[in-house]
């Protein structure tokens, strides 16, 4: 892979993990999961989880990335020759792949609305025909495969390039831009009429709805949210420079990803509740709320294309690692093969996207164990293959590295103190794996 190229600053490293971290799973995902699981406990849980194995796990990718600098196969090659460890990396690549699958389907939606909101589609409608009017547009085949394909190709143009030049540059401004908006809109939802039964859905936790399902979906999403488990940190810390702090940055885009998440959530519940709609509407949810709640806005509109803007720029940055990881382990520097790789990988994801794409409409009534295909490739990342491939970075790091190795590694540019360092470790070690297996297993009704 492409060892020159590195990040410029730590900032700029920040950002790019980050951006990869923040997208659509903060924005979209988690207002409708926790709208369905009973919202202020799911949050909690989410936290809980973030904290004790995210974090953790996520400096556990770092290390595993920065000490071998290399793709997300080669450095399970090159930290355990001769082992069958490197199948963690193809794990990720398979994982990467059925995602940007159906999460393209989501960033083309943006694209739709984004259309719609420019073309002067989207002015002076209620509520409720927001919804009908979000209904029909995913319901419409053709539209839903052109805008799902036009975001595979943005993605395509961008990773084929190469991913630090631009992206770096770009992240540092829209970050704080996303930021900002949400702010803004956080304001207007929570002083819109009725919005304190919102507010109250989001922060007072109801526990009496937990289930073993919410408890396996608030860990799914916490691995979703920080992009863990799949090997994007592993390949993304391979370009950061040896004197930067792994844990600095670990706490950092934790603490943002958890801003994001908190500013959603006020941003989208208070708004649902103060229009009538129901939190537990599912993928559609943002997409019949924000409309509805930018309407109310002076200059509404034009806020709602920048916010859209922003809102493809952050699904866009998620997209890039997911395509990263695969072309950065098949073309291993090679800028030739990187783009070719680029564009038939991506090309092929977006073929398998297809049934995801259609589920809203031509597919509304097919279904496998219950579930759209859309639904079961999101159930099927999320709530399976994230989870296992945390769990087994988790013994990786913890069983197969040295525990002097990981120390100084983690100790490079940072001054992370003995204690600290050891109950890092503990928890990687013990309460991650021990965690993942009980939810798992919990779920599948072993206990
Ligand atoms: N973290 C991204 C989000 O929350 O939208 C999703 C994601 C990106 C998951 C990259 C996994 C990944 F490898």
């Amino acid at each position: 892979m492409e060892q020159q190229e590195q990040f410029t600053t730590r900032l700029g490293f920040i950002l790019t993990a980050a951006g990869s971290a923040i997208g659509l799973g903060a924005i979209w995902k988690f207002p409708y999961i926790a709208g369905q699981n009973g919202g202020g406990a799911f949050l909690i849980i989410f936290i809980l989880f973030t904290i004790i194995l995210g974090l953790p796990l996520l400096l556990a990718e770092f290390t595993i990335g920065r000490s071998a600098q290399r793709d997300a196969i080669s450095s399970f090659k090159r930290i355990a020759p001769g082992t069958k460890w490197y199948y963690i990396g193809i794990l990720g690549v398979i994982t990467c792949f059925i995602l940007l699958s159906f999460y393209s389907v989501i960033g083309g939606w943006i694209i739709s609305y984004l259309l719609k909101a420019i073309t002067g589609g989207l002015n002076g409608l209620d509520s409720q025909q927001y919804a009908s009017l979000f209904e029909q547009t995913i319901a419409n085949p053709v539209t839903s495969l052109v805008v799902q394909l036009v975001f595979i190709l943005l993605t395509i143009i961008v990773v084929a390039k190469g991913l630090q030049k631009g992206i770096e540059r770009a992240s540092s401004i829209m970050m704080p831009a996303l930021a900002i908006l949400f702010i803004i809109l956080v304001i207007r939802s929570v002083t819109l009429d009725g919005a304190s039964t919102g507010i109250a859905f989001l922060l007072e936790p109801d526990f009496s709805k937990v289930t073993s399902k919410t408890i396996l979906e608030a860990m799914g999403q916490s691995f979703f949210t920080l992009s863990i488990g799949v090997s994007v940190m592993i390949t993304y810390s391979a370009y950061l420079p040896k004197h930067q702090s792994l844990p600095k940055s670990a706490f950092s885009i934790v603490g943002m990803n958890i801003a994001i998440v908190l500013l959603a959530g006020l941003a989208i519940f208070p708004a649902v509740f103060s229009f009538g709609l129901s939190p537990d509407a599912g993928p559609v949810l943002l997409f019949h709320v924000l409309p509805t709640i930018f309407s109310q806005l002076p200059f509404g509109m034009a806020f709602f294309v920048a916010f859209l803007i922003i809102f493809l720029f952050a699904a866009l940055t998620s997209a890039f690692s997911m395509l990263e990881i695969i072309v950065s382990v098949i073309a291993k520097g090679d800028q030739a093969k990187r783009s070719k790789a680029a564009w038939i990988i991506g090309i092929a994801i977006f073929i398998f996207g297809i049934p995801s794409a259609l589920s809203y409409g031509l597919l509304n009534d097919f279904t496998i164990f219950n579930k759209s295909f859309f639904d079961l490739a999101d159930f099927t990342v999320s709530n399976i293959l994230m989870p296992l491939g945390s769990l087994l970075m988790a013994v990786f790091v913890s069983f197969k590295m040295k525990k002097s190795a990981l120390y100084e590694e983690i100790k490079r540019g940072s001054n992370i103190s003995q204690f600290i360092f050891q109950l890092w470790f503990i928890l990687i070690r013990y309460v991650a794996p021990i965690l993942i297996i009980a939810v798992m297993l919990d779920v599948l009704g072993v206990w």
